[in-house]
């Protein structure tokens, strides 16, 4: 990723591993900030606070947490006391369960002297995986965009709507439904980018904008409702999200908000792609809507907005009357049906339990798992 043209991770070790630094998301676009984290609990806090989040990235910096756990405690129980604080931070991106379980089940094997390196160097290697896998799923993205592009005679523009932020903020590097978009600003086709607001908390305006901004890719922001009344005016050629949790049968589970942009795609003809990388799947569910577990967050985010006035302050203020009361549901499952293909790092499939079975055959629906 590109930070005023210097490249930068999301994520990385520093002070000898006795730390990581993240890149503090809660106060973008108006400041770039890094924060130290020493420790499990504040990594928890991090993510909690969503200064850190986008569902690959919070299973890597939860797998950080556990490893930055064992530098001053190894034992059988740190491991399951820091197994249990970080996978409470947030329900629904099963990226964190995956995570965790993973850095759980291979600190049991080792004994407590040898877990701190160990658990060091997996949370490395998560993050090094997270890169390979986005930058794969760019690559099978970029194929239908670049499909798209040959068939008009290489003439206009590529638009392309996208919900929240799945870019590389929400992952190491490269993002996951902007990964395709990355690759094909970089091979010199024309691309631009409607970006969905995404309220309550407001990633697609103060985070996709910020990221697609520094990479110089064009793009415009738009209120969360304008996405229908785009497609209907044959102003957008291809949607692209991301997921925080896709049932082995295909549903997708992502952002507030999704579903309703899949099914004015759906209505529009308009193709709708969901970049899904293999530790977003959950091959243990088969329902989405009955079965994946919706974040509620705070009435303030939605009673309340934040903001750069005029004097060059960041305020928070009140939208709605006093006393008025919100809803604040974080996500919502879209249904198999309405998606066109699933991008995977093994490549595009159709989003059902036939599709992800022929890219995933080692991962039969396993229903008795436990997450
Ligand atoms: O609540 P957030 O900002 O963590 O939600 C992020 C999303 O919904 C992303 O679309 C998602 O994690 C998918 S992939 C990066």
């Amino acid at each position: 990723m590109n930070i005023r043209g210097e490249h930068y991770r999301t994520i990385w070790p520093t002070d000898a591993h006795r730390s990581v630094t993240i890149i503090d998301q809660t106060a973008l676009p108006f400041a770039f900030r890094t924060r130290l984290l020493r420790n499990a609990a504040t990594v928890a806090e991090a993510i909690q606070t969503m200064q850190v989040r986008g569902a690959p990235l919070i299973g890597v910096a939860a797998a950080y947490g556990m490893a930055l756990a064992m530098q001053t405690d190894a034992s059988d129980a740190s491991v399951e006391r820091a197994h249990a604080l970080l996978l409470a931070t947030r329900p629904t991106a099963v990226n964190l369960a995956w995570a965790l379980n993973r850095v759980r089940a291979a600190l049991r094997t080792l004994s407590p002297s040898e877990r701190p390196q160990a658990a060091l160097q997996l949370a490395g290697q998560l993050a090094d995986e997270d890169v390979a896998i986005n930058q794969a799923m760019g690559e099978h993205g970029f194929g239908r965009i670049d499909a798209l592009w040959r068939t008009r005679g290489g003439q206009g523009r590529i638009n392309v709507l996208t919900h929240c932020n799945a870019g590389w903020l929400a992952t190491v590097d490269w993002g996951t439904a902007l990964a395709p978009v990355y690759r094909a600003f970089d091979a010199g086709i024309p691309i631009h980018v409607w970006v969905d607001e995404t309220r309550p908390r407001n990633q697609g305006a103060s985070l996709t904008a910020w990221e697609l901004g520094q990479h110089g890719v064009p793009h415009t922001l738009i209120a969360d409702n304008a996405g229908g009344h785009l497609m209907q005016h044959g102003h957008v050629d291809l949607c692209f999200v991301g997921t925080d949790r896709t049932t082995a049968t295909g549903d997708v589970c992502n952002k507030i908000g999704t579903y309703l942009k899949a099914l004015a795609a759906n209505d529009n003809g308009v193709p709708f792609y969901v970049c899904a990388p293999s530790p977003s799947i959950d091959f243990s569910l088969t329902d989405g809507v009955q079965q994946i577990p919706i974040e509620e967050r705070s009435e303030r985010e939605v009673t309340h907005l934040w903001g750069l006035d005029d004097q060059g302050g960041v305020r928070e203020v009140r939208v709605a009357p006093e006393g008025c009361r919100a809803l604040n549901v974080g996500f919502d499952v879209t249904p198999a049906r309405l998606v066109t293909e699933l991008i995977t790092e093994r490549g595009c499939c159709r989003a059902s339990s036939e599709g992800l079975a022929a890219l995933f055959p080692e991962r039969r629906i396993d229903t008795k798992r436990v997450r």
